[in-house]
């Protein structure tokens, strides 16, 4: 009896230390009042050159932190080349943009900001338009503690608001924490996700977002010019048609999929 009780004992011990998903961490500490200036700022027109476009715009965080176009659409209603991916748990990814060319979620900031299809603004720019505000100015002040706003300041706020924007809790990291059972249906997919060796590429906190991999795993995927792949910023060949493996999380919420919006629906998904 002893035995058989250390045996389940170490086969449950195996299992958990086996398990190459992680449940997202219930708390993150997050400065409340930064998270709520930059939320402010996420969710600002006025951060663009002709105030129609806000993060918020292409980053729906109310609907999977993400835009149903194939496309964005940005400053005067340009089309961007890419679709656009989740900021939810954006904080868990290795790197930020298809490519990785950002390190961290400050220096990813700048690239909307600047790019001519999305804000169409410069550093100059947004300090200007966010100083001019007496709102801004009474946050940042409360903040910072200091009436003189700095292009950083505006870019270190948004990150702390993309820090808080974690999903935490949801059914499969109850089933991670042993919380509650999945359905029959649901099990068996998790079981064929790790028998089909997704779980190879899409693993971690983020089901994906922790390294790069050739697209196309059933089939041949051809470059398409327009997609700044890895290679764009590595200049190694080796790198063409390699993207960062994206987050799973909330991904019944982003359709379409694939950084070319390729596959319409999940099911489209696994054709490639
Ligand atoms: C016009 C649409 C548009 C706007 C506006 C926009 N984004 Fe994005 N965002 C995108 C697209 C498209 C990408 C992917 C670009 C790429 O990888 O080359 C992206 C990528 C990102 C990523 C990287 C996510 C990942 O998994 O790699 C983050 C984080 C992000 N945006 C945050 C922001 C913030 C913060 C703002 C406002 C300052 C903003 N975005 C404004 C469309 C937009
Ligand atoms: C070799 C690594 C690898 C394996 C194995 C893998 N994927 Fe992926 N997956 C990727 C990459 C890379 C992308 C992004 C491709 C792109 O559009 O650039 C991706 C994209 C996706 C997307 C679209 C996500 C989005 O936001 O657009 C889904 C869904 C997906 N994979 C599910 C799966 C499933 C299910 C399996 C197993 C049948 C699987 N993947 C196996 C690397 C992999």
């Amino acid at each position: 009896m002893f035995k058989l009780l250390l045996l389940s004992f170490l086969f449950i011990f195996t299992l958990n230390a086996d398990e190459p998903i992680m449940p997202i961490p219930l708390h993150e500490n997050i400065n409340i009042p930064k998270a709520k200036l930059g939320q402010e700022l996420f969710f600002d027109t006025m951060l663009s050159r002709d105030n129609s476009t806000a993060c918020v715009s292409c980053h729906n965080v109310y609907n999977g932190g993400a835009d149903s176009l194939i496309v964005s659409q940005g400053f005067n209603g340009a089309k961007g080349n890419i679709n656009s991916p989740t900021v939810l748990n954006a904080r868990y990814n290795f790197k930020q943009f298809w490519n990785g060319r950002a390190d961290t979620l400050f220096d990813q900031a700048k690239g909307p900001l600047n790019n001519p299809a999305e804000h169409n603004m410069d550093p100059k720019k947004v300090q200007e338009r966010v100083s001019y505000s007496t709102k801004y100015k009474k946050m940042f002040k409360e903040v910072y503690g200091t009436y003189s706003i700095t292009y950083e300041q505006v870019l270190d706020a948004i990150v702390e608001f993309e820090n808080a924007l974690t999903t935490p809790n949801a059914k499969f990291d109850k089933y991670l924490r042993g919380e509650l059972q999945l359905t029959q249906n649901e099990h068996k997919g998790y079981i064929l996700f790790k028998q089909y060796g997704c779980i190879t590429c899409h693993n971690g906190i983020n089901l994906g977002g922790n390294s790069f991999q050739k697209m196309g795993t059933f089939k041949e995927y051809h470059a398409h010019a327009k997609f700044p792949d890895r290679s764009h910023v590595s200049n190694d060949t080796e790198d063409i048609n390699v993207f960062k493996v994206p987050t799973l999380r909330n991904i019944a919420k982003t359709a379409p999929y694939f950084h070319d919006a390729s596959a319409k629906t999940l099911k489209g998904t696994s054709k490639n």
